[in-house]
This record gives C-alpha cells, structure tokens and sequence, in this order.
C-alpha cells in the first residue's frame, strides 16, 4: 500500500520524534558486530530526514544517545562517537542543500571534544534554514534534561529573577532543552520494544505512541509514512468526549 498518498496533507505532525532502537539486534541477525547496524541506522536516518521533509514535518526529534548509553563497552560508545563526527561533517552539505536546520537537545558537553565542536559547527552553518529542524537528542535523558532545568529555576528563583507564583507549565517548558520545539503529536519506537527509555518524559505528556517491531535499520521512508497514517485515523481527545471532538 502507498501510505504516502493516502496522506491529509493538512493533517501531518508539525513535530515527530523517533527512538530509533535495533542497530544491534539487526546487525547480529546479518551475522554482523554491532557497529555495522549502527552505520545502516544512518542510511535510515537520511531516509527518514527525507521522507520528513517531503510531507512537511517541521521537526523531526532521533534519540541518537541516551546518557545511559554511556554504559556500554567503551568501543561501542566510541565507535559511535566517531560515526556521529564523520556523519555531521559529512551531511552539513546537504542538510543545507534540502534546507534543514540542525539542533540538538541533551548534555553536549558531556561528548568527546571534537563531536561537540563538529556538531556547534554544523547548527551555526544551518541555523538559518526554515524548512525542517532536525532536532538530535546526543547525551540525552529526560530526567536529566528536567533535572538541568530545576536547578535552573531555583537559582533564578534565588536571584528573584522569577516569582515561585510564576511557575507553570510554560515556564517549566521555557526551560526545558526543548524550548523552543513544540511538543511532539506522534512519537514512533522501532525495534519492537514497548517502552519509553527515559525520552521526552514531559513533552510526550498527550503524543501518540506509535510501535514498530522493524529493527531501526529496516525503517524506511514508507514505514515513516504508515505511522503518520496511523496516527491520522485516531482521535486525539485531550480528556474530552468525542462528541465534543467532533461538535
Ligand atoms: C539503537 O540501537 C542505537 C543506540 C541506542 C545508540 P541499539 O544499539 O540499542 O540496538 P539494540 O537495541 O541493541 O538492538
Ligand atoms: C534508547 O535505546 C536510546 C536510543 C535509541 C538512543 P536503548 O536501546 O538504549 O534503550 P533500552 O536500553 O533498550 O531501554
Ligand atoms: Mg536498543
């Protein structure tokens, strides 16, 4: 089935995030190490960018790395450090020629050196982009993130810079990583795992939850579309009846 055409143009996610999940289990089902699923994983990205694009995304958020990935053996994380330099440095060029703008959320500082400056490099040459925002979660928890943001408020609180009585769900959000991105209308987890992995706890609050069982290197543009599909013949009610949805 051609899910593409099938689509309500006017009725497309402004915001999708994806967890992208099943490198490893898909490299090891090639009989291959795990890094060779994770290299694949970034053919379905630029796939997955592209689709985004074509029916008018306006921003596409990939866990690419949790801050829990930190634990895993030492030449997995560093083969995927390197795949992450040499992928931004290699895609600048046409993340401009289709007019995407990067951003990226999570604890940069936390990266080796020369990904956090390859990646620095790449948003300032692409901040000027107004088609999609391809938001990349690197060194990213949600609880962390909230953690970051708490801390933020109390000292502002502190410096009298914001009344307690001023806190709310704006504020909160303002100081978020994700600031200024909307909240997400549909978040899609590859790889047939039923969880959320401590990603966008806050901003999925009212997302639809999307699961695939493909590995993440089996995505393609298709599978992206079938989710928007999906995620068009539901009803999103917001607490409400859908009698009133639908008055
Ligand atoms: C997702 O694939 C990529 C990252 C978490 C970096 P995995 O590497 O988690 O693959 P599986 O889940 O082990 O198959
Ligand atoms: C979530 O995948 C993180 C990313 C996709 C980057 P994991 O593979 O790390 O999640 P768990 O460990 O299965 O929950
Ligand atoms: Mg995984």
């Amino acid at each position: 089935m051609d899910f593409k055409s099938q689509l309500n143009i006017n009725e497309v996610p402004n915001h999708i995030a994806i967890i992208m999940d099943g490198n490893g289990r898909w490299a090891k089902s090639h009989n291959k190490p795990r890094v060779f699923g994770h290299k694949k994983g970034v053919v379905s990205v630029r796939n997955v960018v592209e689709g985004a694009g074509e029916i008018g995304v306006k921003y596409l958020t990939l866990y690419a790395f949790s801050t829990e990935n930190w634990n895993r053996p030492k030449v997995e994380v560093a083969a995927l450090m390197q795949l992450l330099v040499a992928t931004i440095s290699n895609e600048v060029s046409s993340l401009n020629k289709n007019n995407v703008r990067l951003l990226t959320i999570g604890d940069l500082k936390s990266l080796p050196g020369n990904c956090e400056r390859e990646l620095e490099k790449a948003k300032e040459k692409t901040k000027n982009n107004t088609g999609l925002s391809l938001v990349l979660a690197l060194s990213y928890s949600s609880k962390s993130e909230i953690v970051r943001a708490v801390k933020k408020i109390a000292n502002d609180v502190v410096k009298n810079e914001v009344k307690i009585d001023a806190i709310n769900d704006n504020l909160i959000n303002d100081y978020l990583d994700t600031a200024n991105v909307p909240s997400p209308e549909l978040l899609i987890r590859t790889s047939g795992e039923y969880r959320l992995s401590n990603f966008l706890l806050w901003q999925i609050a009212y997302s639809e939850l999307y699961f695939t069982n493909k590995y993440w290197p089996d995505f393609t543009k298709e599978d992206l579309f079938e989710a928007v599909f999906d995620y068009q013949n539901r009803e999103r009610r917001f607490g409400l009846t859908s009698e009133q949805i639908k008055n």
